[in-house]
C-alpha cells in the first residue's frame, strides 16, 4: 500500500501565520505539523509516501524530509497547482500509486490514541475496497459527516451539512483500493468548486464497499483549523509527552521500533538535535532497547 500526504491549500483561515509559509510546516508543540500525519502512515506500515503541496511550499517539505532514506522510508514529491479539492490527490498521484492500494491523509490532521497503530495495521492489511473513520464530535457541521445504521454500516455521507444526520465526522484519513484513481477522474467539482473526497466515498458507499471504523473516547482527533485549535493541539501534545515521557509522532522513534533503522543510525539522527529534549529523547529510545 502507498501513502499520500496532502499538504497544500491556501491556509487563509490561519492568516497572517500562513501568509508566507505552509500551514502544515507550522509547529505543533515541538515538531512540524506534517510529522503527525506522516507518523500515522508509518504506523500503518506504509513505507512509500508521496507528499503533495503547493508550488511555493513543496521545497520546504523536501528540505525537511528529504528522500526519506535516513529513516528507512521513501518520499516523493508532487505539486498541486491550485487547491482544487482533496480528490485531486489521486489524479496527481496516479503514477506514484501505480497498481497498488493507497491511504490518503491530510497534512493537518492529528490523531492520538491507544492501540491506534494496531488498528491502522489491520486496516492496511485487510484489503477492503474503502475504509474511512467516523469520529464522534460535538458539532460535525464543518466536516464530512457519515450516517451509520445499528450494524455500523454506512447509510449516507455528506460534506459540511447544515443539518447533520449523525455526530460522526469523517477525519482526513482514507484507505482505498486502486479503483480510486479512476473514480477520482470522474469526480465533478462541487458548488464550492472543489473535487470533494465525499464524492469518492459516496461512490464506494453506493456499491456497498465502504467500511466505517467508528472511534470512541479512546482516540483523539485534533483540529488545527483555527488559531485557537492550533494552540490547543500544541498544549495537548505537551501535556501527554510530559506526563508519559513518550513522544507523539516521533518519526525517528517509529522507524527505529519498526526496524527500519538501527541504533547507530538513530543516534546519528539525534546528534544535530542534541540541544533539544527531542534529540535527548531519541538517545533515550536508542538506549532503552538492547
Ligand atoms: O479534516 C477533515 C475534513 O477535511 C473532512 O471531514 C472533510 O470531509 C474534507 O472535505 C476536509 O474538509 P476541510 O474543510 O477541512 O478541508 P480543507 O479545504 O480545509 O482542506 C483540508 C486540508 O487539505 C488543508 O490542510 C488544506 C489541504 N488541501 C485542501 C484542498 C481543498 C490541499 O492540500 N489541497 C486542496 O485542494
Amino acid at each position: 500500500m502507498k501513502g499520500i500526504i496532502l499538504a497544500g491549500g491556501s491556509g487563509t483561515r490561519l492568516y497572517p501565520l500562513t501568509k508566507s509559509v505552509s500551514k502544515q510546516i507550522l509547529p505543533i508543540y515541538d515538531k512540524p505539523m506534517i510529522y503527525y500525519p506522516l507518523s500515522v502512515l508509518m504506523l500503518a506500515n506504509i513505507k512509500e509516501v508521496l507528499i503533495i503541496s503547493t508550488p511555493r511550499d513543496i521545497k520546504i517539505f523536501k528540505e525537511l524530509l528529504g528522500d526519506g532514506k535516513q529513516i528507512g522510508m521513501s518520499f516523493s514529491y508532487a505539486i498541486q497547482a491550485n487547491p482544487n479539492g482533496l480528490a485531486e490527490a489521486f489524479i496527481i498521484g496516479k503514477d506514484f500509486i501505480g497498481d497498488e492500494s493507497v491511504a490518503l491523509i491530510l497534512g493537518d490532521n492529528i490523531f492520538y490514541g491507544s492501540n491506534f497503530g494496531n488498528r491502522l495495521k489491520q486496516i492496511s492489511n485487510n484489503n477492503h475496497p474503502a475504509t474511512i473513520f467516523g469520529c464522534y464530535v460535538k458539532d460535525p457541521r464543518a466536516y464530512g459527516v457519515v450516517e451509520v445504521d445499528e450494524m455500523n454500516n454506512a447509510i449516507s455521507i455528506e460534506e459540511k451539512p447544515d443539518n447533520p444526520k449523525s455526530s460522526y465526522a469523517v477525519p482526513g484519513l482514507y484507505f482505498f483500493n486502486n479503483s480510486v484513481v479512476n473514480i477520482a477522474k470522474k469526480v465533478k467539482p462541487s458548488v464550492r468548486g472543489e473535487k470533494e473526497i465525499t464524492s469518492i466515498i459516496e461512490y464506494y458507499l453506493k456499491r456497498n464497499q465502504l467500511k466505517v471504523e467508528l472511534t470512541g473516547r479512546g482516540l483523539a482527533w485534533l483540529d488545527t483549523g483555527t488559531h485557537e485549535s492550533l494552540l490547543e493541539a500544541s498544549n495537548f501534545v505537551e501535556a501527554i509527552q510530559k506526563r508519559q515521557g513518550l513522544y507523539i509522532a516521533c518519526i525517528e522513534e517509529i522507524a527505529f521500533r519498526k526496524g527500519y533503522i538501527n541504533r547507530d543510525q538513530l543516534i546519528k539522527l539525534a546528534a544535530p538535535l542534541i540541544k533539544t529534549a527531542y534529540g535527548q529523547y531519541l538517545i533515550e529510545v536508542g538506549n532503552s532497547i538492547k
